[in-house]
Formats: C-alpha cells, structure tokens, sequence
C-alpha cells in the first residue's frame, strides 16, 4: 500500500439548497499527481476549499498526513500549500515584500535565505524589487507558486496554476512541478482546462461532474475504459454526459 498523505470520504457540500458536492471520495498517496477534473461548476474549487479547511464539509472526513483536519487544521496547513491565480496578493508590496509577509505567516527562520532560494527555484530574482502591481500575468502566477513552496510543502494544492501563462512559461512550471515530485517526493492535486497538460502531468485523475465523482483511475486507464483518443475527447464525453454508468 502505497503512504497516503490524503484520504477523503464522502464529502459533501451544500449551499442553501444546492447541492455542489455530492458524495466524493479521494486519495492522494506520498509523491502523486492527481489531476481534478470537470466542467465549470462540477465543484473542484469547492472541493479543493474543503480540503483546506476554508470551508465546511456538510458531510464527510478528511485526513491529511493521517490527521483529522477538523481538529488538526493548523498543523496540517503547517505542512501543505495552496496557490490560485484566483486569489489576489497584496497589490502594492513588492515580490520580495510579500514573500517576506506570507514567510512570516508560517513562521520560517531564517527567513531571507529562504525568500532568495525561491526566488532563484522561479525564476524571479531579478523581479524582486518590483511591485506587485507590475507583474505580468505569469510573473504574478510564478510568484503564487513561490508563495505556495515557501514553506517546502509535502502537499500542494494547485487550481489552475497554468490559466494565464504562454505555452513556454507553463511548460516551465510543469517541469518544475515534476522535478519538486520526484525530488522531494511532494504530492500535488492539481485542476487545469489544458486536458493535454492533465495527461502529461496527472498520475491519476479524478473527473467531476455535477459535483460527483464519475470517474476514476489513470489516464491511459480511462482513455481505454471510455474508449477516447485523449483526455480531450473524454472531457467531451463526460461533459456531454452521455458516459453515464461507466465508472
Ligand atoms: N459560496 C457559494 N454559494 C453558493 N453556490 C456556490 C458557492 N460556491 C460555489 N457554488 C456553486 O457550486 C458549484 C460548484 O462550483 P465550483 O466548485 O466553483 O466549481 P468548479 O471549480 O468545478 O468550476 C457551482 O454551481 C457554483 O455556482
Ligand atoms: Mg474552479
């Protein structure tokens, strides 16, 4: 059995009387890349917030690192990060700044040598200075991810990091992603809409649709099982929802 750092069971989440996720279970082990997928609105975010503890299950459990996060939140936040382009940083610090602030939210000592090694991992060293503001939008996603490696995470939780880099920029970021894998055996859960990147990266996908879980397994395993050229066309299948009954 491979050492899981994540184990959800049934989770639920309900918004008034809409029901966003429905009974989703998932595992990440030590070292693994799975992949979220689903149209908009399947419920990624909301499960990926879940996660977090950044809101709450109706139902369900989560552990991280073979704790609770009910009752273990902060010391699993401790050891886990997370980065949306979604989420906006502080406009007017500059890169360095808001690393520095970010660095003493988790309590890292030293803390300068730390902002400059990461600051050299993406690529931002000359960038240092700059304010926020500035950034282009890769620029500003290289330095979410920096703000989400700061404290050297063993899981990562990533919705869309590649939304609004160019093509060389995000292939980058993907191989830098794979090298903190293998090298440091960090685990990664990760949502893009680039389905051709979901296949390179992904050593599992999870596929959500309508806040359920419709399928599941490697992507080789269900390009075969749905009979797809790609994750691409499976997407298609999925999203069209003629696939029922097939997971
Ligand atoms: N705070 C909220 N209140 C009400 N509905 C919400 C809230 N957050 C998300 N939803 C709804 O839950 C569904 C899933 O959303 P989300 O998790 O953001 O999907 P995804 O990330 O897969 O696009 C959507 O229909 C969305 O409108
Ligand atoms: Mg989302």
């Amino acid at each position: 059995m491979p050492e899981l750092v994540l184990e959800a069971r049934h989770l639920r989440k309900v918004f008034g009387d809409f029901l966003a996720v429905d009974d989703v279970s998932l595992t990440i082990a030590r070292g693994e890349i799975l992949g979220l997928l689903g149209p908009n609105g399947a419920g990624k975010t909301t499960t990926i917030q879940m996660l977090l503890g950044l809101i709450t299950p109706t139902a369900g459990e989560i552990r991280i690192f073979g704790l609770d996060l009910e009752t273990h939140r902060e010391q699993i936040l401790q050891r886990a990060n997370f980065s949306s382009t979604y989420v906006s940083l502080p406009y007017t610090l500059s890169v360095r700044e808001n690393l520095a602030v970010f660095g003493r939210l988790y309590g890292i000592k030293p803390l300068a040598p730390r902002i400059d090694a990461i600051l050299e991992l993406l690529n931002l060293r000359e960038l240092a200075e700059r304010r926020t503001k500035e950034l282009s939008s890769g620029q500003l996603t290289r330095l979410h991810l920096a703000k989400a490696l700061l404290n050297d995470p063993e899981l990562l939780f990533l919705d869309e990091p590649t939304a609004s880099l160019d093509p060389d920029t995000a292939d980058q970021i993907r191989q830098l992603l794979k090298r903190l894998r293998s090298e440091r055996k960090l685990s990664i859960l990760y949502t893009s809409h680039n389905m051709a990147e979901m296949q390179e990266m992904s050593d599992r996908v999870v596929f959500l649709s309508r806040g359920r879980v419709l399928a599941t397994g490697t992507p080789c395993e269900l390009i075969a099982r749905f009979e797809a050229e790609d994750l691409e066309e499976l997407f298609l299948k999925i999203a069209r929802g003629d696939m029922e009954g097939r997971r």
